[in-house]
């Protein structure tokens, strides 16, 4: 008998993946919004960064639009999962916009942190990645006191009026590792730093990296499922890398390069927050082509989390005959 070494080949299926209760919700309100308002409906930048769903929504009839300006006056918009600065909420009023609030109920709460602390006269230190849009929003709602900082080099060179007055905040979509390391620059700077519990890094991104961590270990190669510009599948790769396997972020399938699996045996698949599940059974079903013939979904820890929609959402649905 021949021995067949694709019989050890395997994959381990990550959960949680993929995506998070405010992807969920981001994406329900736009087609709630094209079913019941029709189209053409404005967004607002990606309602959530992966070009699958943006494509698939465009294709309904959301129009995509980078700038309130692009939107035509009292048309209808929706704001992206990532959030937006008061500036694009008087822009919007000024061109007379009806407004739907996509923005995860998660980076509201640091939106609504900024200004607490703001309003009490600290400097604010926003850890982060300037040219995120959810960074741009969070810097918004106090620019004037507001400084981003996206590693430690940053957090020596910074400068304060009163360095007993002074708060940190953090993006969602950190590396808990990283923004750890940061945050502990900060407090050794800044003894007197305030800022939130623990940081502003949101579940989903923390469970996403905790099953990385969990089963890189296990695993040759880790692939993660998700668009290049989203924040939280990038940290995915750096989690596997930094524990010593390696991983690629991938859109799909196609972007599997073959040679990526030459002498690997187990491949770890997990998904960003932004990336739907049908692009991963895509990922698995390459796999199985090419002799991984064992899936075994690994559950690091359960999530339930689910958010409610926004009130325009909500009424337009009773109002709806
Ligand atoms: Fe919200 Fe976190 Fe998802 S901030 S949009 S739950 S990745």
């Amino acid at each position: 008998a021949t021995n067949d070494s694709s019989n050890d080949k395997r994959v381990l299926l990550l959960k949680p993946r993929g995506f998070c209760a405010g992807v969920v919700r981001a994406i329900d309100i736009v087609k709630i919004a094209l079913e019941t308002f029709g189209a053409p409906i404005y967004v607002r930048k990606e309602i959530v960064h992966n070009r699958f769903v943006v494509n698939e929504l465009a294709e309904k009839g959301a129009i995509f639009v980078d700038d309130i300006d692009q939107v035509p006056e009292g048309m209808r918009v929706i704001y992206s999962a990532h959030g937006v600065s008061p500036a694009v909420r008087e822009h919007s009023k000024e061109r007379k916009l009806k407004v739907i609030d996509a923005t995860c109920p998660l980076v509201t709460k640091v939106h609504v942190e900024a200004i607490k602390f703001a309003k009490q006269g600290y400097s604010l230190v926003l850890v982060g990645h300037r040219d995120h849009d959810e960074i741009e929003g969070t810097m918004g709602e106090a620019p004037d006191v507001t400084q981003v900082v996206s590693n430690v080099e940053e957090v020596q060179a910074l400068q304060v009026p009163d360095p007993n007055r002074v708060a940190y905040l953090t993006q969602t979509t950190l590396s808990l590792d990283e923004a750890r390391d940061i945050i502990q620059a900060l407090k050794e700077k800044f003894p007197n730093i305030a800022g939130p519990h623990s940081q502003d890094i949101c579940y989903a991104t923390e469970n996403r990296q905790t099953a990385v961590k969990n089963v890189a270990h296990n695993a040759d190669l880790v692939l993660v499922v998700g668009s290049q510009n989203s924040s939280n599948s990038n940290r995915l790769v750096e989690v596997s890398k930094n524990l010593g396997t390696n991983g690629y972020l991938i859109e799909n399938s196609t972007a599997i390069d073959p040679a990526w699996l030459e002498g690997i045996s187990t491949v770890a698949v997990t998904a960003g927050a932004s990336a739907p599940e049908v692009l991963v059974e895509d990922v698995v079903a390459y796999l199985k082509e090419r002799g991984y013939g064992s899936v075994e979904e690994v559950e690091v820890m359960p999530e339930n989390v689910r958010f409610g929609l926004p009130p325009e959402i909500v009424q337009a649905i009773q109002a709806a005959p």
